[in-house]
């Protein structure tokens, strides 16, 4: 009796599974598919699929293949990773290296199929141009090269204080955010929580069943181009789907890039970084990255823990967490960046918790900083667990 009723649920999960496309794209800033629809060149933007892959849980398993980091829409045959008349050729947006910025994309009300998204930068500024030179098609190797890349430069949620984080892959194991997806709080009804946001039908562009926007904030990484490329991930949860997306963007203002080129006369100045003019404004708030190598067990999260009200005042229980979205076996980094007064003057040090609550804390003495004053709207401390 028992059995036949869960075969029976299963048979309904899987007509529904089977019935069902997922659909998203990046909106803001504008990405090229989205500059491809505005331009009656693509009639369903949202139609950018990598199919059939294995998309989850393990967010990294699939080969890009033809659809790159930037996606390919099979429906118009149109490949994103080559720029055209009508994207490609310019930013459509300009940023500053540490600057905290809006970001959307759209998901269809007939697609909604749960899961993780991310926003990602690769700072290998040669691999990008194969993606920026008009009349070239980057090979499926590049295109594989690159979204290693872009892997690689995911921007973890937890850059942005105070921002939500639960959809996000830079959670890591142990905490409840690891590998959760949206769609079993939605369970396709479409009304529950729309796309992480429950937003409004039809707050965005799609050509199936009408769009709902995500809205996100992401830091921009400390790194300076003219032009290189912001790149969408959404795995889908409850489809073997993988959808992409590109937007144009510069950034200034960050450093371990190539070397912006300004031409004053006829003479040429290379402008490498950061350094600012003695007329610079002192920054009110600096984001403070806090760049800690532990090795942690299975299970294990890694707070920081200091005498101040946005580190917990000294009680772990409200502490932030470090993200280890850049851990590896052999670079076993954990990072944290908050956004502190300048001037501020605290004690800390690092903790780990393991899944059952327990904390380790690092031996004495406390470690102490005081956020810099000056022009740099941002610092990094990097520290060894002892
Ligand atoms: C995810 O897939 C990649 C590529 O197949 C593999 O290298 C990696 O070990 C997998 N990760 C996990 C956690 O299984
Ligand atoms: C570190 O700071 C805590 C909280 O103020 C204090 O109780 C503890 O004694 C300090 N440890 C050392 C070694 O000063
Ligand atoms: C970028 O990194 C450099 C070198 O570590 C540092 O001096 C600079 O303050 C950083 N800038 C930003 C905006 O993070």
């Amino acid at each position: 009796m028992l059995n036949i009723k869960i075969s029976a649920g299963l048979l309904a999960i899987s007509m529904v599974v089977s019935s069902v496309q997922g659909h998203g794209y990046l909106t803001i800033p504008s990405s090229r598919t989205r500059l491809g629809a505005e331009a009656g060149l693509d009639s369903c933007p949202e139609c950018s699929i990598l199919e059939p892959v294995s998309s989850w849980p393990n967010l990294t398993a699939a080969p890009v293949g033809r659809s790159g980091p930037c996606g390919y829409n099979a429906r118009v045959s149109i490949d994103y990773n080559q720029p055209s008349t009508n994207w490609g050729k310019a930013p459509v947006a300009s940023y500053s290296a540490g600057q905290v910025v809006d970001v959307q994309w759209c998901v269809d009300h007939n697609g909604d199929h749960g899961g993780m998204f991310s926003y990602r930068i690769c700072q290998d500024q040669a691999l990008v141009d194969k993606f920026l030179t008009p009349g070239y098609l980057p090979t499926d190797a590049e295109k594989q090269a690159a979204e290693n890349c872009f892997e690689a430069g995911t921007l973890p949620c937890t850059d942005v204080s105070g921002q939500n984080c639960n959809y996000s892959p830079d959670c890591s194991q142990g905490q409840a955010c690891w590998r959760n997806d949206w769609f079993t709080c939605n369970a396709f009804s479409g009304s529950k929580c729309q796309g992480v946001d429950n937003s409004a039908l039809g707050s965005c562009f799609t050509t199936i069943a009408g769009g709902y926007t995500v809205s996100k904030k992401i830091k921009i990484p400390n790194y300076t181009s003219g032009h290189t490329l912001l790149s969408f991930k959404w795995n889908s949860f409850q489809t073997g789907q993988i959808y992409l997306s590109c937007a144009d963007i510069a950034i200034s203002g960050g450093t371990g890039a190539s070397p912006t080129t300004t031409k004053s006369g006829t003479a040429t100045t290379l402008s490498t970084s950061t350094t600012a003019g003695s007329t610079c404004t002192p920054a009110p708030t600096v984001a403070v990255t806090f760049n800690e190598l532990v090795t942690t067990s299975y299970g294990q999260t890694v707070k920081i823990v200091g005498s101040i009200s946005q580190l917990g005042s000294w009680n772990t229980a409200s502490a932030p967490a470090l993200s280890a979205s850049k851990y590896t076996s052999s670079n076993p980094l954990w990072t944290y960046t908050a956004n502190l007064p300048a001037g501020t003057a605290f004690q800390y040090k690092f903790v780990k918790v393991a899944a059952d609550g327990t904390v380790v804390w690092e031996s004495d003495p406390n470690r102490s900083y005081t956020v810099p004053q000056g022009c740099d709207a941002a610092a990094t401390v990097s520290t060894s667990w002892r």
